[in-house]
């Protein structure tokens, strides 16, 4: 099998990689736009993280690093090329990004439901924390914003 590269990704990548979490991502996030992403990039060149073999998107993830906390959001993989390392591949690069950043832990939302991400996270050494619950208020109206359907994450 052809070599997994990861590498930031750039404002020329943006169209590609929202077409590609229409595809492979678990629902829809609430800054899943072009704005979204390019405000991302632009405010953190090295957060959004791409897997790519043959020069074709195959997995993303974004690693953000506030100072003080690392978040990982969009966690995705081609439904082709799942089940090959490309989800542990691209969690060990977040990792190493946060570490190098100074980073003490890791954190994610994942749906009750997901099982499969459940289980992607645990073989990477994440454990749920049942005691929290996730609160939440929106800062824009929802006819502020483009998108489909009600945002998961
Ligand atoms: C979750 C996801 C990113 C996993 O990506 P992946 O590249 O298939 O994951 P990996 O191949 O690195 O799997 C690593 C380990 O996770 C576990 N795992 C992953 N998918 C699994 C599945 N469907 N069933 C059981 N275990 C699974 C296994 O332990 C696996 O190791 P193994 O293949 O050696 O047994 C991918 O399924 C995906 O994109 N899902 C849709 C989007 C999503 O739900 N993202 C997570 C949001 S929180």
């Amino acid at each position: 099998m052809n070599a997994l590269r990861i590498r930031s990704a750039s404002p020329a990548d943006l169209d590609a990689v929202l077409a590609f979490w229409k595809t492979a991502a678990e629902g829809t996030s609430i800054s899943d736009d072009r704005a979204g992403v390019e405000r991302l990039v632009a405010r953190d060149p090295d957060a959004l993280l791409l897997a790519e073999r043959d020069a074709e998107l195959v997995g993303t993830v974004i690693a953000g690093f506030d100072g003080w906390r690392c978040h990982l959001y969009r966690l995705a993989v081609h439904p082709d090329a799942r089940r090959q390392g490309i989800g542990s591949a691209l969690l060990a690069a977040a990792e190493e990004r946060f570490v190098a950043l100074g980073g003490r832990r890791g954190d994610a939302m994942v749906l009750d439901r997901n099982e499969r991400a459940q289980h992607t996270w645990k073989a990477a050494g994440y454990t749920p924390e049942p005691q929290w619950s996730r609160w939440v208020k929106p800062l824009v109206r929802d006819g502020d914003r483009p998108g489909e359907g009600a945002p998961l994450c």
